[in-house]
């Protein structure tokens, strides 16, 4: 069985060590302390010692919403993963579409980030996800088959079972238009069985595929109970404590 898995990429709208500490302290009384949802903060990286201070007494990990490839080296401005271990991270999302569009990463360096994520022992979140016009003009698993083919390139069966992904449309993120359940899971069903031809049946059905792109606490448990949908990656609605506890227990109700 799967674990879904909730996470919250506040990108850069929020998260001063002070607005960080706020938010979680709301945020753990309304959240149970539950085995069957794992529950990840990305907040900016200079907000994540300050957050793993009070996630360490909790369930709730602790992710970086990037990193760079190598270990050590003149890289001014790059963050290491060996950086991010020692101080409590867990997670790291990698290759989300604002990297992907807005800072030019490609596949093949995503890739190099997540063979070097796996290498060191931080679980990664890859994000996946076509634009408006892919979708529109009938590309979308077209998109969806080339960026897991690049993204995913000379991964080992057991290295692909320790990633998650984030199937994120980009026509979806922060506009409030979400994908409804059926074209969200007719996309993780894709995935699996990309996964599925590319790896064996048991790495496509232990993978976890979040869903990410305006999930709100009105349409967060709906996705949820499609039996593709692992959980969610979710901005805007993560960084007050009340909406994004909302969606937690949401994924908890479609266990029970
Ligand atoms: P929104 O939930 O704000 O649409 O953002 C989704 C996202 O990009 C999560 O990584």
């Amino acid at each position: 069985m799967r674990i879904p898995i909730i996470g919250g990429n506040w990108k850069m709208n929020r998260g001063t060590p002070n607005e960080s500490k706020e938010m979680l302290k709301a945020l753990i009384p309304l959240i149970k302390k539950s085995d069957n949802v794992e529950v990840m903060i990305a907040p900016p990286f200079t907000s994540l010692i300050e957050t793993f201070n009070i996630v360490k007494k909790t369930n709730i990990k602790l992710g970086a919403q990037n990193m760079y490839y190598e270990e050590t080296g003149a890289f001014t401005g790059e963050i290491s993963p060996n950086f991010l271990k020692e101080i409590g991270v867990e997670y790291v999302i990698l290759g989300h579409s604002e990297r992907r569009n807005i800072f030019n990463e490609s596949d093949d360096l995503i890739n190099r980030k997540l063979k070097k994520a796996l290498q060191v022992g931080l679980k990664p979140i890859v994000c996946i996800g076509e634009h408006l016009e892919e979708r529109e003009s009938g590309r979308t698993k077209e998109v969806i088959k080339s960026q897991i083919d690049g993204t995913f390139k000379d991964l080992d069966k057991e290295e692909i079972i320790k990633t998650v992904i984030a199937y994120e449309p980009i026509w979806a993120i922060g506009t409030g238009k979400t994908a409804t359940p059926e074209q969200a899971e007719e996309i993780h069903i894709y995935i699996r069985e990309t996964l599925r031809q590319k790896f064996d049946k048991e790495a496509a059905n232990s993978i976890r595929i979040q869903y990410g792109g305006s999930i709100k606490p009105t349409n967060a448990e709906d996705l949820f109970r499609k039996a593709n949908i692992d959980g969610g990656l979710v901005g805007g609605a993560s960084l007050q404590a009340d909406s994004l506890a909302h969606i937690i227990n949401a994924a908890e109700k479609t266990i029970n």
